[in-house]
């Protein structure tokens, strides 16, 4: 019944969607390039995280970063996530969703240019926290932009339904933590995803979840409630972690 259901949903999905690139269970937006990653609402109404902290994904560095934004909580369907991704990479930027980052999986939002001709495309895949491996995994994502100047990609995605259950208190949560990342593609493969950013836990209903509850002590003056503190410090850094590379040639990829 509930497969039914899904199935009826992505048919839906495919007749109401006029642009659908990728698989079925993807939507794209009609005004697809329409893509404005800012710091606006860091903290306030959306929940951010960067690498490096505090960086501007307005410009054209090599900043990584995410924001999200949570829709009215629908027991027992889940939450709605509007996230904003942004990063440098010749291949994808990634998002991770992750119940606990160090076991189980992790649902993986990517956002890729395809170098070979400078466009984008969107793609969900599974990612085994133990091993870190790809699998392709589909995930209902509706109104996809996407953006690719140079080696700068830019996207914005709503995910529907998201329902973080806990394992071990059988509660659903909006508590996440998020990765973000990059990785090649060669061709049609997806190379390994390169974390570069796992956040703790995160509840992505509360934009101020992110947010250091101790203001630092050295400026009390000007408060850029915009902006993530420099020190960013509930958000833990894991270096250059090493990955073993996994490609694939599926027919998942396309
Ligand atoms: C997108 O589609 C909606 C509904 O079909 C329409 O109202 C809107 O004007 C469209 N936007 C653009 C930019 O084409
Ligand atoms: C992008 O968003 C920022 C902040 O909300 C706004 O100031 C700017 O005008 C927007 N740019 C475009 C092109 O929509
Ligand atoms: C980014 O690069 C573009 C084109 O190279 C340039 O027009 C723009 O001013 C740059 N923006 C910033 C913030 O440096
Ligand atoms: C949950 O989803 C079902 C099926 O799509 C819908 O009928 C119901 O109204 C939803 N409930 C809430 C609280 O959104
Ligand atoms: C969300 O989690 C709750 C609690 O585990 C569960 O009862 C509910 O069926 C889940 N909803 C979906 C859509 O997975
Ligand atoms: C995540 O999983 C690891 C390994 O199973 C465990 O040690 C840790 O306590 C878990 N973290 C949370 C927040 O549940
Ligand atoms: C993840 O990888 C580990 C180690 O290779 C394996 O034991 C586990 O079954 C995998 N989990 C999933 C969900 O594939
Ligand atoms: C890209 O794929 C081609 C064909 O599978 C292979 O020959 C080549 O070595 C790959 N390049 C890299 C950098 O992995
Ligand atoms: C990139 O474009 C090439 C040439 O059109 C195509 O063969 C390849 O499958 C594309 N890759 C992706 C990930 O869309
Ligand atoms: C992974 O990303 C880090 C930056 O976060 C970079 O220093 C490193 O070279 C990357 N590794 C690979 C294999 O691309
Ligand atoms: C900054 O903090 C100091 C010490 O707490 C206080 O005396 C001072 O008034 C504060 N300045 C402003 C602008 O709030």
């Amino acid at each position: 019944m509930e497969r039914g259901a899904i199935l009826l949903v992505a048919a839906v999905v495919v007749f109401v969607a006029p642009v659908v690139r990728g698989t079925s269970h993807l939507s794209f937006a009609n005004d697809t390039q329409q893509v404005n990653v800012t710091r606006a609402g860091c903290g306030v109404t959306a929940l951010c995280v960067d690498q490096p902290g505090a960086c501007d994904p307005a410009g054209n560095g090599t900043c990584l970063f995410a924001s999200v934004v949570a829709g009215p909580p629908a027991a027992p369907n889940g939450t709605d996530l509007y996230f904003k991704l942004r990063g440098t990479s010749k291949g994808y930027v990634a998002l991770g969703l992750a119940v606990n980052a160090t076991e189980g999986t992790s649902e993986l939002f990517l956002c890729g240019q395809n170098s070979s001709h400078g466009t984008f495309f969107f793609r969900t895949m599974q990612r085994n926290n133990t091993n870190a491996a790809l699998t392709p995994a589909e995930r209902r994502v509706t109104q996809i932009r996407g953006l690719v100047r140079g080696d700068v990609i830019e996207c914005e995605f709503n995910v529907p339904g998201v329902n973080a259950t806990d394992t071990r208190s059988s509660h659903a949560t909006t508590t996440f933590s998020i990765l973000l990342g990059t990785g090649p593609l060669n061709g049609s493969t997806l190379g390994p995803f390169n974390v570069s950013l796992i956040s703790g836990p995160l509840n992505v209903a509360d934009p101020s979840s992110n947010v250091p509850t101790t203001p630092s002590p050295a400026t009390n003056a000007t408060a850029t409630a915009t902006a993530t503190p420099s020190g960013a410090s509930s958000v833990l850094l894991s270096h250059g972690e090493q990955h073993t590379a996994i490609s694939y040639s599926s027919p998942w990829m396309l």
